[in-house]
């Protein structure tokens, strides 16, 4: 690029307010059940990567004091309000794409040309491109994240861990961050209902910050992380209205990728893609829909690029490198990137994931036309394209530290090892 300076670290640039977060976070879990606050705390002592605060806190960095209010929002944040009389229009991405709709083009979606299966597109409207350009508010000190934000921040990581508590119960994952999984640790009870308390409590914290666009986007991220184990599941397909059609299996690997996509929308890139949406909603500025749609579309992309690895990851890395086991998503019966590139190119694919790698020798057998084909080279050149895509859905955003972090962030995101 034609930036002369290092790019920015992005996990350096917000350190302070990721540890501002992990301290504050304590008394947000705090009961007076000494088993219950030990399991909520739990997953947070062996921390993750973070990368989902980071996307929010460097959004609003990126974003804040763009034109409008933002000035004013800061003030009502410090006097304990947050701006309760900002209009609310349902924003389109409420409405969920759904499998078996109809598919619109958006230019804000990576196009898909590296399956012959077809592109995958999210149903919205139109972009609008912002039309003050970047002049940012003389009131906005550069680098400044809104209480309201670091809160956000906070609460989409609780979504995140709320949701790893109930996924380690539903695998039977006995490994997760290199220590015994919460289920392992805890039994499943404790797990299950750890998971609802820290979802309660993420939930309470949303409220307060006393903003309708964002709760209702946050809260629908909690059924699109439902929605998406469900479709994971397969046996479940959702018809256009979003009713169960139970059993109604396909062997095409054109809709199997349809609904793989969307899946992977749904349980891991909707929590970045509203989390950023939201972050910019909180943040106030001027032509806000131009840059709502602009955060929505980094996060959505660069979440489908982070999941696609992670599905490499599972072939590629061991259980000691990843801290959780590897090799799991054929033995739970799932195919991934790899499995359904693998299928273009062997068709004896087809049955075994049909069957769900069932039979004795199936998880075998998969794994070997998967090695075998260039299925995990195809799914990272995947990763790569949506990973580009949230780079360039960046460009309209004026210059700045932060908007280079979140340029690099896409490159660590695509680069990770574990
Ligand atoms: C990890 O995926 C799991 C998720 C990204 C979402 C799980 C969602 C639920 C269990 C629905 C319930 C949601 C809430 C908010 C309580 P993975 O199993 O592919 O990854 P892993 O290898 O890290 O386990
Ligand atoms: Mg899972
Ligand atoms: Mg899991």
């Amino acid at each position: 690029t034609s930036s002369i300076r290092p790019r920015a670290d992005p996990f350096n640039l917000v350190a302070p307010q990721i540890a501002e977060l992990r301290q504050s976070l304590l008394p947000l879990l705090a009961s007076g059940h000494p088993a219950l606050s030990e399991i909520t705390k739990y997953y947070f002592q062996h921390p993750s990567k973070q990368i989902r605060p980071v996307i929010v806190l460097l959004l609003a960095q990126a974003t804040n004091g763009l034109g409008g209010d933002w000035g004013k929002k800061l003030w009502e944040a410090e006097q304990g309000g947050a701006g309760l009389d900002t209009p609310f229009t349902r924003p389109d991405v409420l409405n969920d794409w759904n499998p078996s709709m109809p598919e619109e083009t958006s230019r804000f979606e990576a196009t898909w040309p590296l399956s012959p299966a077809g592109e995958h597109r999210r149903k919205g409207k139109d972009y609008v491109p912002p039309m003050s350009g970047g002049t940012r508010s003389a009131l906005c000190e550069p680098m400044k994240v809104l209480p309201t934000q670091r809160r956000l921040a906070q609460i989409v990581e609780m979504l995140h861990t709320a949701s790893l508590l109930h996924d380690d119960v539903i695998d039977e994952s006995a490994l997760r961050r290199g220590a015994p999984s919460a289920p392992a640790a805890f039994g499943n009870k404790l797990s299950v209902l750890g998971g609802n308390f820290v979802l309660g409590r993420a939930s309470a914290a949303l409220s307060r910050l006393g903003d309708t666009e964002v709760t209702e986007l946050i809260a629908s991220v909690i059924s699109n992380l439902v929605e998406g184990e469900i479709l994971q599941m397969r046996e479940v397909k959702l018809d256009g209205k979003g009713d169960a059609v139970v059993k109604a299996k396909t062997n095409k690997n054109q809709e199997a990728w349809n609904i793989y996509l969307q899946k992977t929308y749904l349980k891991t890139a909707s929590l970045m893609a509203k989390g950023a949406r939201s972050s910019v909603v909180l943040g106030g500025c001027k032509e806000g829909e131009a840059w709502k749609e602009i955060a929505y579309a980094y996060g959505r992309n660069l979440g489908i690029a982070f999941q696609l690895v992670d599905d490499v990851l599972d072939y590629e890395s061991a259980s000691v490198t990843l801290g959780k086991p590897g090799g799991a998503d054929l033995q739970l019966g799932l195919a991934t990137g790899p499995a359904l590139y693998a299928w273009e190119e062997h068709p004896e694919m087809g049955e075994l994931i049909q069957r769900k790698f069932e039979k004795p020798g199936d998880v075998e057998l998969a794994r070997d036309y998967v090695l075998r084909s260039s299925g995990v080279q195809r799914t990272k050149a995947l990763a790569q394209a949506y990973a580009d895509k949230a780079k360039e859905v960046l460009q309209e955003l004026p210059s700045s530290e932060a908007k280079e972090a979140l340029e690099a962030l896409t490159e660590r995101v695509v680069g990770r090892r574990s």
